[in-house]
């Protein structure tokens, strides 16, 4: 039986590696594009909901960090570092792991969900936290590389694009053409930049005959391309897009400008209610910061801007077990107790 073999494997043809690369995986990639009739009712379109979080780490994450591993322990690389909201870390650390180097990861104290700490411990990262945020964090990344033997693995590496341009090949494989729109959270840029670069590949060598609109929706308190400039303290309850001066600037505009799209924001009571509808109706349970782009794509059909009949996927791009506590914040967790009696249960249950 055919395995899936990760995305440098399946797709070699388009990545930049050559025969003396090592080329890792971990399983990453090969998600499910889900469709959805509930979300599909609702904004008068049809949606495919690409699943993000059943990637090894829980997040997209791991596309392009097994291509930027790659390209370190390929050119020698002993250690690499990484700012992070969680995800990356984690990723990174899993990816360090599997490569056999070491890995350091720096964060905005107190503001990365547990689920992702976890997971920088448990692969033995050195975990650094920083009195700052994340932008504060790059900015400390960016001069260890310059000035230190060790790898920087955020988006910047142009490696980490080129494995996350992949997601925008499976989604254009699984539907047998390119979607009209294209939705996802906007952070520090590189996802939207990179699925940009691979629906334009697919375009331009004919694999598909258009390229979608790009969407992304950022948290109303950290939306510095709705500000049209960088804004100094970002906040929003979605930690993983808690960005104010995102790396991939002009990749980004030029993704939302080239494809006639945008990128707007929405308010993190928006970004719950999202998160609650694709866990309570749809069946898909992310994290805050993914639920930001069906929160977006909501906002555009109560507006009326959601063109009737078209196809869109939408990335949703962590798993909802790395943050349970504010995913539980909004449930009532008072627990039905019954002594160990059927008949108590089937009442419990309304029987
Ligand atoms: N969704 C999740 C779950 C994320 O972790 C991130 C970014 C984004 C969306 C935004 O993607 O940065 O490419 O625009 N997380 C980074 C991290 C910053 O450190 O894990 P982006």
């Amino acid at each position: 039986a055919h395995q899936w073999r990760g995305v440098l494997a399946e797709y070699r043809e388009h990545l930049p590696f050559s025969d003396e690369d090592t080329l890792l995986t971990l399983g990453e990639g090969g998600t499910p594009l889900v469709h959805s009739p509930t979300l599909s009712r609702t904004v008068g379109a049809d949606v495919h909901v690409k699943v993000e979080g059943m990637n090894p780490t829980g997040s997209f994450k791991d596309r392009g960090m097994v291509s930027a591993m790659s390209r370190a322990v390929s050119d020698g690389a002993k250690s690499v570092v990484c700012a992070s909201t969680g995800n990356t870390s984690a990723s990174a650390a899993a990816y360090a792991t599997r490569a056999g180097i070491t890995c350091a990861v720096l964060l905005p104290q107190g503001k990365i969900a547990a689920g992702k700490l976890a997971q920088a411990v448990v692969h033995g990262a050195k975990l650094i936290q920083v009195e700052g945020n994340f932008d504060d964090c790059l900015e400390i990344a960016r001069k260890l590389d310059a000035a230190h033997p060790v790898e920087l693995v955020n988006s910047v590496n142009p490696f980490r694009l080129q494995g996350q341009k992949t997601g925008a090949f499976e989604v254009c494989d699984a539907l047998g053409r390119a979607p009209d729109i294209h939705v996802l959270p906007v952070g520090n840029a590189g996802n939207i930049s990179a699925y940009w670069m691979g629906y334009t590949e697919y375009r331009d060598k004919g694999i598909t005959g258009s390229a979608p609109a790009m969407w992304g929706f950022q948290a109303e308190g950290a939306a510095p391309f709705k500000a049209g400039r960088p804004v100094t303290d970002p906040e929003t309850v979605a930690t993983a897009i808690r960005i104010g001066a995102p790396a991939s600037w002009s990749l980004a505009v030029a993704a939302r400008d080239d494809s006639g799209g945008l990128i707007d924001a929405v308010s993190d009571d928006q970004i719950l209610d999202a998160q609650a509808l694709l866990a309570g109706e749809v069946g898909i349970f992310v994290e805050p910061a993914s639920a930001a782009g069906v929160a977006g794509l909501l906002q555009q059909a109560e507006k009326g801007l959601v063109p009737r009949g078209a196809t869109i996927a939408i990335t949703v791009t962590g798993n909802g077990l790395k943050d349970i506590d504010t995913a539980l914040t909004r449930q009532d967790l008072t627990p039905t107790v019954i002594p160990v009696d059927v008949e108590a249960a089937a009442d419990a249950m309304g029987l």
